[in-house]
Parts: C-alpha cells; sequence; structure tokens
C-alpha cells in the first residue's frame, strides 16, 4: 500500500510539473495580446489607425492571408510592403530590418524596442523572426535569441505563472502525499 501511494505520489507531481513547464513554454512566446499591446504603448498607433495606415487588426489579417507565400522575410517586405509606405510617402524600406527600424524611428524608439511586434508578426508569416540581412545601421543588434523575452515586457506575466505553476505543484504534491499517507 505504501509502494502505491508513493508512486501515485511521483506520478502526479511529474504529471504536474510537465503541465507547468508546458504552459511556461507557451508563454514565453510572444501572444497576439502581448505583441498588441507592445505595439499600441510603442505609440505605432498614431499613424496606424486606420487612416495614415492600416490598424493592427487589419494589418494582422492581411499577414495571415498570406501565410506560406514567402520563404524570406525579405522577399516578403520588397513585394509587399516597400511599395505601400512608399506611396504614402514614408520612405521606403526594402528589408526587413529596414521597415522596423524606419518605422521604431517614426515613433522614437529603438530597433530592439519593436522585437515582440516582430516576433509575433514573423510568425503570422510561417517564416521565422530572424532576420536574413545584418542591420544597416549602427543600431546594436541585442546578442540574444529572439525567443528570450525582454524582461520589462513579458518579466511579470512569466514571473506571475511561474509562482503560480510552482504554488499549484506545491498544492498538488501535499494531497497527494496526504492520500498516499491515508492509503498506507
Ligand atoms: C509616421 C507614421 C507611422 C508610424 C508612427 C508607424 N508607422 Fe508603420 N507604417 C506607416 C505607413 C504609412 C505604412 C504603409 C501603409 C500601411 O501599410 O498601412 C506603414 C506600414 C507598416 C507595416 C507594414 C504593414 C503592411 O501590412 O504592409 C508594419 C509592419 C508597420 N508599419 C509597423 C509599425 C510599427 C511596429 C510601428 C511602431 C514602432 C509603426 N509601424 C509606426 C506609418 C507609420
Amino acid at each position: 500500500m505504501r509502494l502505491k501511494g508513493l508512486t501515485a505520489l511521483i506520478l502526479t507531481a511529474t504529471l504536474i510539473l510537465a503541465v507547468a513547464l508546458a504552459s511556461l513554454t507557451v508563454l514565453s512566446q510572444p501572444t497576439e495580446a502581448q505583441a498588441k499591446d507592445a505595439f499600441a504603448k510603442l505609440g505605432c498607433t498614431a499613424c496606424h489607425n486606420g487612416k495614415v495606415a492600416k490598424t493592427w487588426d487589419e494589418i494582422v489579417a492581411r499577414w495571415k492571408g498570406l501565410s506560406g507565400k514567402y520563404t524570406s522575410l525579405n522577399d516578403f517586405v520588397k513585394a509587399e510592403v516597400t511599395e505601400e509606405v512608399k506611396t504614402r510617402g514614408y520612405g521606403e524600406p526594402k528589408t526587413w530590418d529596414e521597415l522596423f527600424i524606419l518605422m521604431s524611428t517614426f515613433v522614437g524608439k529603438k530597433r530592439e524596442d519593436t522585437k515582440i511586434v516582430e516576433e509575433y508578426l514573423a510568425s503570422l508569416l510561417g517564416i521565422g523572426a530572424t532576420p536574413t540581412t545584418p542591420t544597416p545601421t549602427p543600431t546594436p543588434t541585442p546578442v540574444t535569441s529572439p525567443a528570450t523575452p525582454p524582461a520589462e515586457e513579458r518579466g511579470v506575466s512569466f514571473i506571475l505563472a511561474a509562482v503560480a505553476a510552482a504554488i499549484l505543484v506545491l498544492i498538488l504534491v501535499a494531497i497527494a502525499f496526504y492520500l498516499s499517507r491515508r492509503s498506507a
């Protein structure tokens, strides 16, 4: 009986840990809500309001529709974006890097600040967030992998999730332990 209880305890703990780890992995990816929030907080919505330029929702819907059509982010920008920005008289970004450097300058921010937005938007195209060309400005490119969440943007939800998961694991281990004692 004791052995059965212990096995149940170990199994439960393992299961809960696996679930917690899986949810943490999902949480560390930028979600649509986080990207949309970053887009608004950066001030991009000053132009992306449906008048000067497309709204966030319009961009997301359009890019989802173009998913799988291009194999590189630069090809995508050249074919789908360059002309549109140029026509409106806002410059002529020819690569993914140029596009986001240009857009971040409009709001007085650094290129790094748009990472969450970039990662999310790139994921819509099914290409991947890593730009294929080196940054053509002295702006330092972060050495961290694109998947690493900038602490100030995603740290809070990540830490909260980690704490919640830890508490959940503790509670369930305690219950399993109690049950195993009772059945022993
Ligand atoms: C000064 C105005 C202005 C600001 C501020 C601005 N943009 Fe833009 N953006 C444009 C214009 C104009 C276009 C081209 C027209 C369009 O796509 O709606 C564009 C296009 C884009 C596109 C391509 C959209 C598509 O589907 O073709 C992306 C992505 C983008 N901007 C991201 C951003 C981000 C991120 C920010 C904030 C860091 C930002 N923009 C801030 C004017 C602006």
